[in-house]
């Protein structure tokens, strides 16, 4: 089993590679990236998830969920560093860091397989999100309704990224995700036997008032341009929220948590 390594240099190789995972670049040619926070780091473990790396606060490894945390990504092979609180608030980049951070490996899934054990699956897809923010959300939103996949089409935002990690609440470790090209993901459209619903300021049919055969696609829009021509053309049904104010839009996230409580909600029952 590896022993934990105490570091206290802000110019440690290995704390410099770390924070180099800010980078989009470096996550991309890496797979790398960077999840803080005792909760997230639960999530991970409980999804059979261990980091490659676990960084800690020196003094935190002796009781509680960080000692369980620890000794699991130890025993799992990971590399323990127990560093000084500076070291911990220069990676986190705020002055109250969380006391543990993990470097995990990215995940991806491919393209949906409409199999008879999945044809009572929706599947959520976003052309061009560029928010970190509203993407964590998302996730997080997708993960409580129990989508079965959620597709990046085109140019979107990093979903690894520090601001979307930390938004889906450990979400990220949850949710399958794909990355498609938009020619890709017509390809995927075309070959669907279920409904297919895109989200549009011009759709004229109310979103409560479509019945979505599954397996259900739902498609959203980006933040600036919304949903692409090409993409809400392949749409079966194009649908809108009504909104009684002035206003343009609703915000992404809020617009995407409306459809898929209309669309997978009442499948969803209390039980804690
Ligand atoms: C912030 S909106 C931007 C819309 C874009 N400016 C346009 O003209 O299509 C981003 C996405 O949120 C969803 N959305 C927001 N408000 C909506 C509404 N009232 N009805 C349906 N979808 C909505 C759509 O998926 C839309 O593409």
């Amino acid at each position: 089993m590896n022993q934990p390594q105490h570091i206290t240099s802000l110019t440690n190789d290995k704390i410099k590679f770390v924070r180099s995972l800010e980078m989009r670049k470096v996550r991309k040619e890496t797979g790398l990236f960077v999840a803080e926070g005792t909760s997230i780091l639960v999530t991970a473990r409980d999804h059979g998830i261990a980091p490659e790396t676990l960084i800690y606060l020196a003094g935190s490894a002796e009781h509680g969920i960080a000692r369980g945390l620890i000794l699991g990504a130890l025993a799992a092979g990971a590399a323990c560093l127990e560093v000084s609180p500076q070291v911990l608030a220069k990676l986190a980049e705020k002055d109250n860091p969380q006391a543990l951070m993990g470097v995990f490996r990215q995940r991806w899934s491919d393209p949906p397989l409409i199999s008879p054990d999945s044809k009572n699956a929706v599947w959520l897809a976003l052309e061009e999100v560029r928010d970190p923010g509203n993407l964590g959300t998302i996730l997080r939103t997708a993960d409580a309704v129990g989508v079965a996949g959620v597709i990046l089409v085109g140019t979107c935002c990093d979903p690894y990224q520090r601001e979307c990690v930390r938004a889906t609440m450990g979400s990220i470790f949850a949710v399958p995700m794909v990355r498609l090209t938009q020619d890709a993901f017509l390809d995927v459209v075309v070959r669907w036997p279920g409904t297919i619903a895109g989200t549009h300021l011009r759709g004229v049919t109310d979103f409560r008032d479509v019945h979505y055969r599954r397996p259900t696609l739902l498609v959203m829009g980006g933040e600036g341009p919304g949903l692409s021509d090409a993409v809400a053309t392949a749409c079966t049904d194009l649908v809108k929220i009504p909104m009684a104010g002035d206003l343009d839009s609703l915000n992404l996230a809020i617009a995407t948590a409306l459809l898929l409580y209309q669309v997978q909600g009442a499948s969803l029952r209390l039980t804690r």
